[in-house]
């Protein structure tokens, strides 16, 4: 026995769940119950508060807080530093990676989605798993990649938040109000000629507008810099019938590449 823990059950505990299957904590943080100290018995009458007390607690303007440590990063590499050291989003604390980019940030197109799943999570990079293979796919039918040699073909891939939520939930708004400065910063950074957003919560963070089914397919601007919306490629797994609209979309990428969109 250790304290009131048995550290050896416990872990067989867990290995027996993850036999079962079992991938995500239940919460959207994980709980070290380790660290977790009993309640005290009883409270000394002194320590209670007055029922109608006001709870106080420091008001922090984490928005603010973003715009002005994003806004300080003079590169990409001091950009994902002070994005990563943000202390006030929650999603950081169920997250095994932090997941910034991939891909050249000279490219001429920067593709924006959502946030890490699983194996990006595990791989601290975006669009790995089986939706980044058929991102992967869909831009080199037009010719371009992320792994490319020439910055004409390259592609640069980052998400609107850096963390995986949990259970691959959507990002909560106020998670992407927090990274928002951070993402329009990113794109300020790169500097690409055309933007992709992958998406509804790409739309939403970047456009403030959903509804992905009408935006797509036309041009639209973020940070000064046109931008289509296309249908996320995890929405495309689900409804391949819906792969025409995509590759109209990324016709009309190609063809404004090629200065004729
Ligand atoms: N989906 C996204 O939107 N981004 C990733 O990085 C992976 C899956």
């Amino acid at each position: 026995m250790d304290g009131d823990f048995d550290r050896n059950a416990m872990l067989a505990a867990l290995a027996w769940q993850v036999e079962l299957g079992a991938v995500d904590a239940i919460d959207d943080a994980p709980v070290d119950r380790f660290e977790v100290k009993p309640e005290p018995k009883a409270k000394p009458a002194a320590a209670a508060p007055a029922p109608h007390a006001p709870v106080v607690t420091p008001e922090v303007d984490t928005v603010a807080e973003a715009r002005a440590a994003a806004k300080a990063a003079g590169s990409l590499e001091a950009l994902a530093a002070a994005q990563e050291a943000f202390p006030h989003c929650e999603l950081k604390r169920g997250a095994r990676n932090f997941v910034f980019a991939d891909g050249r940030p000279e490219a001429r197109v920067m593709v924006i989605g959502e946030g890490p799943g699983a194996e990006e999570d595990a791989q601290g990079k975006p669009f790995v798993g089986r939706s980044g293979k058929l991102l992967d796919k869909m831009f080199a039918a037009i010719g371009l990649a992320r792994d490319a040699e020439e910055a004409e073909a390259a592609l640069y891939i980052t998400n609107v938040v850096p963390w995986r939520p949990p259970q691959n939930r959507d990002p909560e708004p106020e998670e992407l109000a927090m990274m928002r400065p951070f993402v329009e910063r990113h794109i300020e950074l790169a500097s690409p000629e055309l933007i992709v957003l992958m998406g509804n919560p790409a739309c939403g963070s970047l456009l403030g507008k959903r509804g992905i089914t009408r935006l797509r397919g036309t041009w639209h601007e973020v940070s000064g810099v046109p931008a289509m919306p296309m249908f996320h490629p995890s929405f495309l797994l689900r409804r391949p019938e819906m792969k025409r609209n995509a590759w109209a979309d990324l016709l009309t990428v190609k063809a404004r590449l090629e200065g004729l969109g």
